[in-house]
């Protein structure tokens, strides 16, 4: 699934040089705020009000584009990878509703939630980062992921307490809102569609206990991130069983990538259709997984929309496999290898794909460049694919959207704005009602 997006980043853009003038206020107020951790929140602060005072045209634009997320209750949850080494700005939180730091991994009987200094610390800054904005943003920690979900069958299975102890803690320690399971993969054999359930039934528990220990007013939250298609979401998953103590789904609607579909022949496609735009297959795209999550659950307003900050690329891309079709082509093996890959949105033009040139598929919606020149075709989501799948998301009366990942957009946050410049709501009111026929 996402994997293949866990890798450090190559290269990294230019950072935003800091006036000078600001920079002398910058170093006398910490020298005279001195040492210590006390001193180091306040001048995180003091950072926060100077750039406020010197990028008056980024404020502006916030303002206009700042979505309440309270008005109608509708989410956008951002993801916010920890390997990443960009923070996470201020603008960007006045457009969320939740950021969930991801991933912490664990063992089988040990918590390795935050192991290293360097994610304590980075963790640490997105969770200050969402208290100083002062937005009412919620922070969670997202656990597991691709490369630490090897102990959820074990754990699940026969160490819960430890799980759900450490869990608490995390949230203690680190005074953040809530916790989000992504389980990647869970498989159909060995119980792990019941014992995820029960996991997040026992974890459930405790946050209310600890909730009413705290006098906390609001519930602790607790949310899954779950397949988009496919054995591991129709055998794997309870979607029923789940709901009733989840608050909502993180739908991986981003990733329809597909192994034994590619074992039957290369050809482009695009990357996360609203529509599948042709007759066979019809599960992968966005449309399906939606009703599926709805159907299920009965919930529509627990279900957000997964929206991909990235796209997937081919090279050695041939003809089109039936006329009038753009986006689905046929590509060249090299000795039966297939060369495709993943671009995060903010490397597009750096990896040499004139933006320009993006064009649009009517049939599945999506977004897509083809360069007949050098033979690379692209698929990805672009502002209006991003607004177009928002808009459903207001008719089909669902929870919201997720976001995989804020930190793969560009520094303009062309995305971001995007997806805040749409209003999800669709009355005053919020409605819940069903709008598909299950
Ligand atoms: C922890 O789990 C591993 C297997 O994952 C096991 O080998 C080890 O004995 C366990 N340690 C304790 C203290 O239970
Ligand atoms: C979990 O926490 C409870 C209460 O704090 C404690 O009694 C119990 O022994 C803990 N269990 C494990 C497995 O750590
Ligand atoms: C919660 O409220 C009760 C009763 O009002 C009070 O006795 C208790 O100290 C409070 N606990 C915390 C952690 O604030
Ligand atoms: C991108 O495409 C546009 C329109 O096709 C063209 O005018 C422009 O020169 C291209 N830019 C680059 C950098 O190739």
């Amino acid at each position: 699934m996402h994997s293949d997006l866990l890798l450090p980043q190559r290269r990294r853009p230019p950072r935003r040089r800091f006036p000078k003038k600001y920079k002398y206020i910058f170093l006398a107020l910490a020298v005279l705020l001195g040492l210590g951790v006390v001193a180091g929140a306040l001048t995180e602060l003091i950072f926060y009000f100077i750039e406020d005072q010197v990028e008056p045209s980024t404020r502006t634009q916030t303002s206009l584009v700042t979505l309440p997320p309270e008005k109608c209750q509708k989410r956008v949850v951002g993801y916010f990878n920890g390997w990443e080494s960009r923070e996470i700005s201020l603008s960007q939180l006045f457009k969320l509703s939740h950021v969930i730091y991801c991933c912490l991994g664990f063992d089988a009987n040990q918590t390795h939630f935050l192991d290293t200094i360097i994610s304590k610390r980075r963790f640490s800054d997105v969770r200050n980062h969402a208290r100083a904005s002062n937005t009412g943003v919620k922070v969670m920690a997202g656990i597991g992921g691709t490369h630490y979900s090897q102990y959820f069958p074990q754990v699940a299975a026969e160490n819960r307490e430890f799980f759900v102890n450490s869990t608490i803690s995390l949230i203690k320690d680190y005074q953040i809102d809530g916790v989000d399971l992504y389980w990647h993969e869970p498989d159909s054999y060995g119980g792990d569609k019941e014992n995820y359930v029960l996991l997040v039934r026992d974890l459930r528990l405790k946050l209310t206990e600890l909730q009413i220990s705290q006098n906390r007013t609001t519930p602790y939250l607790l949310t899954v991130l779950t397949p988009s298609f496919g054995w591991y979401l129709e055998d794997g998953v309870d979607l029923p069983g789940l709901s009733e103590y989840v608050d909502f789904f993180n739908v991986a609607s981003d990733d329809y990538t597909d192994s034994s579909s590619e074992a039957l022949g290369a050809y482009t496609k695009p990357h996360a259709p609203l529509y599948y735009g042709s007759a066979d297959k019809p599960k992968q795209n966005v449309d399906w997984t939606m009703r599926y999550y709805t159907c299920n659950t009965k919930q529509p307003e627990k279900v957000n929309m997964g929206l991909p900050f990235f796209g997937r690329y081919w090279i050695n891309v041939l003809d089109p496999i039936a006329k009038n079709n753009e986006v689905w082509r046929r590509v060249e093996t090299a000795d039966g290898v297939v060369e495709k890959g993943l671009v995060l949105w903010k490397n597009v033009v750096r990896d040499g794909w004139n933006i320009s040139n993006i064009k649009w598929d009517q049939k599945s919606k999506s977004s897509y460049i083809w360069d007949p020149e050098n033979k690379w075709f692209l698929g990805i989501d672009d502002e209006r694919c991003l607004k177009t799948k928002m808009n459903y998301v207001r008719d089909k009366n669902l929870g919201g959207v997720m976001i995989w990942s804020i930190d793969m957009d560009d520094y303009s946050e062309t995305l971001l704005n995007a997806v805040a410049s749409v209003n999800m709501c669709s009355e005053a009111k919020y409605d819940k009602k069903l709008k598909y026929n299950c």
